[in-house]
């Protein structure tokens, strides 16, 4: 093709597509059909035309599309989960606390609105009182376990124990037969089921089956986006946009000190971790509230970064 024609050249190839032989012409109008698509991409990417206001909706084509690959990747996943059995008052109104502590702001209840941040979400988190019809029990505790990305549906997997999670299942089933009255009654901030000090957290981050040490590492690379370390720190192993808050952790297991305040050992990285202001009450890190276990993993993640 000569220089003239670089602007048409997509219809000129079609053209000569056409005085070649059937299947050729087939692959060439399908390479050319793509090479169309991805300048229009580049176009809407680098153009900056994809209006991401949370203002604006999806369209419906676009929400019924999202949703659906949303539902059938939940299903596939969910599939080989046991659930225990469910149903028993005390987990119902177990569940019920956790609901009002954690997922209220979002959702909302029987008789109570979702708060601003629920309200103005997009996709907005409905109501739960109809996932029971949409979702069965495994599908219901793979959601609240693992999240759903570009949602803001978070993963509770590390704020909340196994149990507290399928508590939040049997609440779930439940909820649709509750009135606001009985959900006022059973998330009531006093615990019958006997978990937490009255007043205090219902539900928290539990303990998890112990692994072997490789386990511990893919563990601790998992958990280090779960407590958000990535959003100050550039680590490998993990995708963001490089942020410069905290210094990068590559070679992490080559550095002598922690901080400039403690030795670099495994036992000093958990006390870090976990009690960062006790070590260095002037430090810009903030503690994240990492569990012991947690704090393992991601220690042992971290000696690998070398
Ligand atoms: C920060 C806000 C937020 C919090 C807190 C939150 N969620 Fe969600 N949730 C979402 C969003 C957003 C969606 C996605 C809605 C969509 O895609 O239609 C969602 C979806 C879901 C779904 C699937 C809904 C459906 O019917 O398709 C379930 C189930 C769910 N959340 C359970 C929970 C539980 C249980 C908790 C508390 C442990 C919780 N969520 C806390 C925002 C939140
Ligand atoms: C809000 C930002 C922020 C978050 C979140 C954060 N850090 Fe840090 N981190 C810092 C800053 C700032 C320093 C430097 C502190 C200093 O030297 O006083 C630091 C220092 C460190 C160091 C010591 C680095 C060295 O070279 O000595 C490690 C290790 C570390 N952070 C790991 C983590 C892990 C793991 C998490 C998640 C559990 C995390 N950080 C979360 C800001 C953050």
């Amino acid at each position: 093709m000569d220089a003239a024609c670089a602007d048409t050249c997509a219809l000129v190839r079609v053209r000569q597509c056409r005085q070649m032989g059937t299947p050729k012409t087939i692959l060439c109008t399908l390479a050319t059909l793509g090479l169309a698509a991805a300048a229009g991409g580049a176009w809407l990417v680098w153009g900056g035309l994809y209006n991401v206001s949370a203002t604006e909706q999806h369209t419906q084509p676009v929400y019924s599309l999202l949703e659906t690959a949303m539902r059938q990747s939940v299903r596939l996943r969910a599939r080989g989960i046991e659930p225990p059995a469910l149903g028993a008052e005390a987990q119902v109104v177990h569940g019920a606390a956790c609901y009002r502590e954690k997922c209220v702001q979002c959702h909302g209840a029987p008789g109570v609105a979702q708060g601003d941040i629920g309200k103005s979400m997009q996709p907005l988190p409905g109501p739960l009182v109809d996932a029971r019809q949409r979702w069965n029990a495994r599908e219901l505790y793979w959601v609240t376990k693992n999240g759903i990305k570009m949602s803001g549906m978070p993963a509770w997997e590390y704020r909340l124990s196994d149990q507290d999670l399928w508590a939040l299942v049997a609440f779930l089933e439940r909820l649709p037969d509750m009135t606001p009255q009985q959900y006022a009654q059973a998330s009531a901030p006093m615990m019958p089921s006997g978990q937490g000090a009255p007043g205090g957290p219902a539900c928290g981050p539990g303990p998890r089956a112990a692994g072997g040490a490789q386990d511990s590492v893919r563990r601790g690379q998992r958990a280090l986006a779960q407590y958000a370390c990535n959003a100050c720190h550039t680590i490998p192993g993990t995708t963001g946009s490089f942020p410069q808050v905290g210094p990068p952790l590559a070679g992490m297991a080559r550095r002598a000190t922690i901080g400039g305040k403690l030795a670099n050992t495994p036992d000093n990285m958990v006390q870090w971790l976990r009690h960062t202001r006790t070590v260095d009450p002037l430090t810009a890190m903030p503690e994240m509230g990492v569990t012991e276990q947690d704090a393992r993993d991601i220690a042992a993640y971290l000696a690998t970064l070398d």
